[in-house]
């Protein structure tokens, strides 16, 4: 699965960590960075990440302090589901129940085995083909802004 990555400076580790292992699960991972601890603005990368996904078709990463400012961001991007999680259960249903194409973490927020286990979790369950997570994916695509 190709998988595009970004993070700010308080969800730079986090990133290194989950990155380090996708890689090693033999995924194809592009980072967009930031590549360090000195401070950044999230919705850049945020918006860096998004771009990205829906022009390769792929699934995506963010990571800040606590992934909120990451989900807020990509959410204004049509097409984007990015979803907070902080558990094995909120993986799941993210895809599950919400088609999610992305997975937010927070850096200051949850450790590093829980976000390895979640994105594993996340990256491995299929959107459910019943029709009502259908119909309601499809009213978040239609909402318009205003
Ligand atoms: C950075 O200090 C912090 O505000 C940011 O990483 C994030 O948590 C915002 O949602």
């Amino acid at each position: 699965m190709k998988i595009i990555m970004g993070a700010d400076h308080a969800g730079y580790e986090l990133k290194e960590a989950v990155k380090q292992h996708l890689k090693e699960k033999g995924h194809e991972v592009v980072d967009l960075g930031t590549d360090g601890k000195e401070s950044v603005d999230y919705p850049d990368y945020a918006q860096k990440v998004s771009h990205e996904v829906l022009k390769e078709h792929a699934m995506g990463v963010l990571c800040c302090g606590t992934g909120i400012g990451m989900s807020l961001t990509a959410n204004r991007i049509r097409g984007i589901r990015a979803a907070v999680c902080h558990s094995d259960y909120t993986a799941k249903v993210a895809r599950e129940h919400n088609n999610a194409n992305i997975i937010c973490l927070g850096g200051r927020t949850i450790p590093p085995e829980l976000a390895i286990h979640m994105v594993d979790i996340f990256f491995s369950t299929d959107f459910s083909p019943e029709e009502r997570h259908h119909r309601r994916v499809d009213k978040i695509e239609a909402t318009k802004c205003c």
